[in-house]
């Protein structure tokens, strides 16, 4: 293939899947010091979804994929990339979405790599694609976001445990040429590696391997949740800026700000700092909590499926996760 300037990338298919089993604020009540009215007033999460019997982060990838590939129209034989962003494999190695590709019967056919940018995974992933796409590397690119992030979140932590969901969400971004101004408009992505303590967990890795030195320390995500929350702030809205100035857009342009679920406060601090109302973003964090990678193409799903992601709106993606990592992108669905 090769390079044409006018290739641009659109989403072209949208998919999601999350696990049935429903964790609400009341049941967490049961389990550790909280109440549903902190978890509500400090977050805006109600519930969040558990993977259980066998569901995990390939399962669940592989269902909101299929889903993807359906609403786009293609087979899985007509990917040329699958780019997994997730924090918690099936297994060690070989990569997940290597698992992935082989579920989906497209072995052979296309590239497969994960990538972790933790909760930017998505805006990372399009970013990638975006570029694959534009080089004539790829005409089709299945970029999927999903965790499990039960399984490393430590049960007896109020801290953590009541922020964080499992899920999937899948897009399909493919090469059009067609001219008619939809696609992927501009992409930012930045990290900052100074602070990994603030937002991590050690195991699966060798740098610590007896955590702090217990075993929570070791297995479990933590969090300083002001320090992060501050970060987030700022690195958020710095993404919204940033992507609109690079671009010649304002606020006002946008249709559509879907932005990482992770605090209600945070969301609404991103869309104050581009004089956005919330009536211009969507947010579904109260059903499923933070979800990482998977929590931006869980929203689009729901909002194509809503009759609210329509060709030619101006849409923002916006995110934050650890590393630190952030990011945006600017699209005309
Ligand atoms: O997706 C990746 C990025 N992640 C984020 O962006 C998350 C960023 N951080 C946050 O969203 C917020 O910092 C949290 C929701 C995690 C915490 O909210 P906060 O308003 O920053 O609360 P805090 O950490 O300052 O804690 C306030 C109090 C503390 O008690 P004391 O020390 O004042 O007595 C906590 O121990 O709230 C307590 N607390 C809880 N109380 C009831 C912490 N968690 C809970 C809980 N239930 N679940």
């Amino acid at each position: 293939m090769d390079t044409n300037d006018a290739r641009r990338s659109v989403i072209s298919g949208v998919g999601s899947a999350v696990p049935s089993k429903v964790l609400t604020n009341h049941d967490l009540e049961g389990m550790v010091d909280t109440t549903d009215e902190w978890i509500i007033t400090r977050t805006g999460i109600r519930e969040r979804h558990i993977a259980e019997n066998g569901e995990t982060t390939v399962s669940l990838a592989l269902e909101a994929s299929q889903i993807a590939l359906d609403d786009a129209g293609i087979a899985a034989k007509d990917l040329d990339f699958i780019l997994l962003g997730t924090l918690t494999n099936d297994i060690g190695f070989p990569s997940s979405a290597c698992l992935l590709q082989e579920e989906l019967g497209a072995s052979h056919t296309a590239g497969a790599m994960d990538f972790n940018a933790a909760c930017s995974g998505f805006v990372y992933g399009v970013s990638i694609a975006d570029a694959l796409i534009r080089a004539g590397t790829a005409r089709n690119v299945l970029v999927v976001g999903a965790e499990t992030l039960s399984k490393i979140v430590d049960w007896t932590d109020r801290n953590t445990c009541v922020l964080f969901g499992d899920g999937a969400g899948a897009a399909i971004i493919s090469a059009d040429e067609s001219g008619n101004g939809r696609g992927v408009i501009g992409t930012y992505m930045r990290s900052d590696g100074s602070n990994p303590e603030m937002l991590r967990r050690w195991g699966g890795g060798q740098r610590k391997p007896n955590g702090d030195g217990d075993a929570a320390s070791f297995d479990f995500i933590h969090m300083d949740g002001q320090d992060v929350f501050k970060r987030a702030v700022t690195a958020m809205g710095d993404a919204a800026e940033y992507i609109l100035e690079q671009t010649g857009y304002i606020g006002d342009d946008l249709d559509l700000l879907v932005p990482h679920q992770a605090n209600m406060r945070i969301i609404q601090a991103t869309a104050k700092r581009i004089n956005l109302p919330m009536e211009k973003v969507y947010v579904n964090l109260e059903r499923y909590g933070n979800t990482s990678a998977a929590t931006i193409p869980i929203c689009l799903d729901e909002l194509k499926r809503d009759g609210r992601f329509n060709p030619g709106e101006l849409v923002m993606l916006v995110a934050f996760g650890a590393g630190l990592t952030w990011g945006s992108v600017l699209l005309r669905a």
